[in-house]
């Protein structure tokens, strides 16, 4: 049962409950205007405190397109945290107003005590370098639908696997499925964190290789899961500045890769992908934002209770 709970991390739900929300994606994606009176008469509340695009949008088009209405706001200085308010009183006030909420914040765990305090379920849109579970749901929707199943795939991961929320969201997400094995490309300062290499891969006895050549991973991959390096995580520019091109995702190193290979992006892309790459029948990064959106539709009803 779905109805009330929080997602702050991918690990929250089972594999049986994600099934039921990709299920419910699928059925969105057939036929979206039987769902188009889902919501009404219920507020979502979207909480961010850090930029966004896709995330903000997708949750307030997704709540829109259910026949929901949406309140927030966009940056931390236009709400009352400006004034020294706690997540805990915000949250607590939200709940007042809004039947659901979706909080990103720049520090790891904010959801999460948010979470702790709320009468209305909380859903983590990503905080700091941490965690970004709707960013997964999207992630594993599109390779459910694309691949046609989420076991037996070689998935390169494929930049900056240190501050990359969505990556480790992502690893954590797979490691339940059969089969899998990991190429974590980076350049050594941006390897994945040990405790995703501790407590999740070499725990679950993951198959997994850290590469720093994009060129020496690609060519076995079934996915190719493109990251930017995340600027805003940096201590010092000049740290950035030296790694921020490290992986250009060009035409050349395409004709590496296999016929099916598919590359996701979360997006935003910064120079990562070259533009070149879009018209490339591989290329599935647009298509992923618009599962996105089909998925937080689902994700909604389920957390909602709503759905049919
Ligand atoms: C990602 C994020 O915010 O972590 N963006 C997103 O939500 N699609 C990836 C990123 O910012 O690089």
């Amino acid at each position: 049962m779905l109805r009330g709970r929080h997602l702050i991390e991918p690990m929250d739900f089972t594999t049986e409950e994600l099934e039921e929300v990709f299920e419910l994606a699928d059925r969105i994606i057939e036929r979206p205007e039987e769902y188009s009176n889902l919501c009404e008469g219920k507020l979502l509340a979207t909480l961010f405190y850090e930029p966004s695009t896709r995330t903000r949008l997708s949750f307030e088009a997704a709540m829109i397109r259910l026949g929901g209405k949406v309140i927030g706001f966009s940056e931390a200085g236009s709400s009352s945290t400006a004034k020294g308010e706690s997540i805990a009183d915000t949250i607590r006030t939200i709940g007042c107003y809004s039947d659901i909420a979706v909080m990103r914040h720049p520090k790891e765990g904010a959801p999460k005590v948010a979470s702790l305090y709320s009468t209305i379920p909380v859903i983590n849109a990503g905080d700091g370098g941490h965690q970004h579970p709707t960013q997964t749901l999207t992630d594993l929707l599109t390779i459910r639908s694309i691949k046609g199943s989420l076991s037996d795939l070689t998935i390169g991961l494929c930049g900056d696997l240190k501050f990359g929320r969505t990556v480790h969201s992502l690893i954590k997400a797979m490691s339940r499925y059969k089969n899998i094995t990991f190429q974590l490309i980076s350049p050594k300062e941006l390897k994945i964190p040990e405790y995703i290499k501790k407590e999740v891969l070499e725990k679950n006895n993951i198959k997994f290789t850290e590469v720093e050549r994009l060129e020496d991973a690609i060519g076995s991959l079934n996915i190719l899961y493109m990251t930017r390096v995340q600027k805003e995580r940096f201590f010092n520019e000049e740290d950035y500045v030296r790694l921020k091109d490290s992986y250009i995702l060009d035409q050349e190193k395409m004709t590496m890769a296999k016929e099916d290979m598919i590359i996701l992006h979360p997006l935003p892309r910064v120079n990562e992908i070259s533009l070149e790459v879009d018209q490339d029948p591989r290329a599935f990064y647009f298509k992923q934002t618009k599962f996105g959106m089909y998925v937080r539709m689902a994700l909604i009803a389920k957390l909602l209770g709503v759905d049919k």
